[in-house]
């Protein structure tokens, strides 16, 4: 197709940012919005120049001048979303994480090949400028063979105009048993898809410690196996609910650390600028030299990767390119977040592989 008519699904929370991109393209038209809240769903309407407003999913479907969506609703809903979208004839995108079990996933990814369309997930993380760098460099051996990756996420607070003009019911659907889990599953699917796409390698087994803190958080320590033996992961989640950190977005900062056999590479940020670091490092040495190469001349504020991440849908479409993220890796991201739920209660190491289903943490919303 030459252009793509857009409707948008669910104008919540994070629509905001995932819709942007959209609307700089100009290949593409936002044409219709669909939320159950009428207000909202109106409001961004008009915002985003979108002709039509439907209450229903089913309105929505039956308009013949959308030909994709973005689905941005709550993920306990992803799959039936997904799955009535692909039968109705449009390509779909969908906000991480694809959905609550991996049986869910697969049966979108079915549903997917069944009806011959697109079904890609949105993974912002995948289209950030400083993380596809690392990945780059990596792959172009700056760093030699590598051995190790570092993913540290910190939770604070931040005062930033973004978080406080968050609303409420946004947060309802994530604390009870309408989610598989807390924060390890809402937020780190992000930093699951980073552990599997920076180094391009299977994951085989994962040990984990995991705590928990007012209902939602999950402070822990994380230790995967790679296929390459010769390669570990670390991944921790460190809380500190009363530290105010420099975020544009949510109180979170993120840190990543890849080191080969030649050198080691830091992405110092993502969804907060907590570091006064340039947002990638590359530290290499010779006998002869030692050197630090600083990327400072790299866009690298977070919501950066909304807009590329929804480019890249548009490419998908209009271009016929490879639409990231698959199914099939999104549910390979799943797997990962379950097999630490699971290792984290069993205290043994788990295969991520083996992983089928649902695991919640033990415990969870039994409030
Ligand atoms: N990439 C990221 O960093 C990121 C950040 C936040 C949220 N997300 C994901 O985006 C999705 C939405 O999150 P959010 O924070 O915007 O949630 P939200 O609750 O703020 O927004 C969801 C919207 O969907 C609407 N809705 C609910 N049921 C509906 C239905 N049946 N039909 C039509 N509309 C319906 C709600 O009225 C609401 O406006 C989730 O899957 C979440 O994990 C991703």
């Amino acid at each position: 197709m030459d252009r793509v008519r857009l409707g948008v699904l669910g104008a919540g929370n994070i629509a905001v940012l995932n819709v942007k991109g959209y609307l700089e393209d100009p290949r593409c038209d936002v044409v219709a919005v669909c939320d159950t809240d009428e207000e909202a769903g109106r409001l961004a309407a008009k915002e985003w120049g979108a002709d039509s407003y439907y209450r229903d999913l089913s309105a929505l479907l039956a308009d013949e001048s959308v030909d994709a969506v973005e689905i941005l609703t709550p993920t306990h809903l992803h799959h039936d979303h997904v799955i009535a979208a692909l039968e109705a004839g449009k390509h779909v995108s969908v906000q991480k994480p694809v959905a609550n079990s991996v049986d869910d996933a697969l049966e979108m990814q079915a549903a997917a090949e069944k009806a011959g369309r697109i079904l890609r997930i949105s993974e912002c993380f995948v289209h950030y400028p400083p993380l596809e760098l690392a990945k780059r460099l990596v792959s172009d051996g700056a760093i030699g063979k590598p051995t190790s990756l570092r993913i540290r996420t910190l939770v604070g607070q931040t005062d930033s105009d973004f978080q406080a003009n968050l609303r409420p019911e946004g947060y309802g659907w994530r604390l009870d048993k309408r989610s598989p889990g807390g924060h390890l599953f809402d937020d780190m699917v992000h930093k699951y898809a980073m552990a599997l796409w920076l180094l391009d390698l299977d994951i085989t087994s994962v040990q984990a410690v995991v705590r928990r803190r007012d209902l939602f958080f999950e402070p822990c320590a994380v230790i995967f196996e790679y296929e390459d033996p010769e390669v570990l992961g670390m991944m921790e989640v460190q809380y500190s609910p009363n530290f105010y950190m420099r975020s544009s977005y949510y109180g979170a900062d993120e840190f990543f650390e890849i080191t080969g056999d030649e050198g080691q590479i830091w992405v110092t940020r993502a969804t907060g600028e907590m570091l006064d670091l340039a947002p990638v490092m590359l530290f290499t040495g010779t006998p002869h030299e030692r050197k630090t190469t600083e990327f400072t001349d790299i866009e690298a504020d977070w919501a950066t990767g909304f807009v590329r991440s929804s480019q890249h849908f548009v490419d998908a479409l209009t271009e016929g390119t490879d639409a990231a993220m698959s199914a099939a890796d999104a549910t390979d991201v799943l797997r990962l977040c379950f097999a630490v739920y699971q290792a984290g209660a069993t205290r043994a190491p788990v295969d991520p592989r083996t992983i089928t289903g649902v695991v919640s943490p033990p415990g969870w919303g039994e409030w």
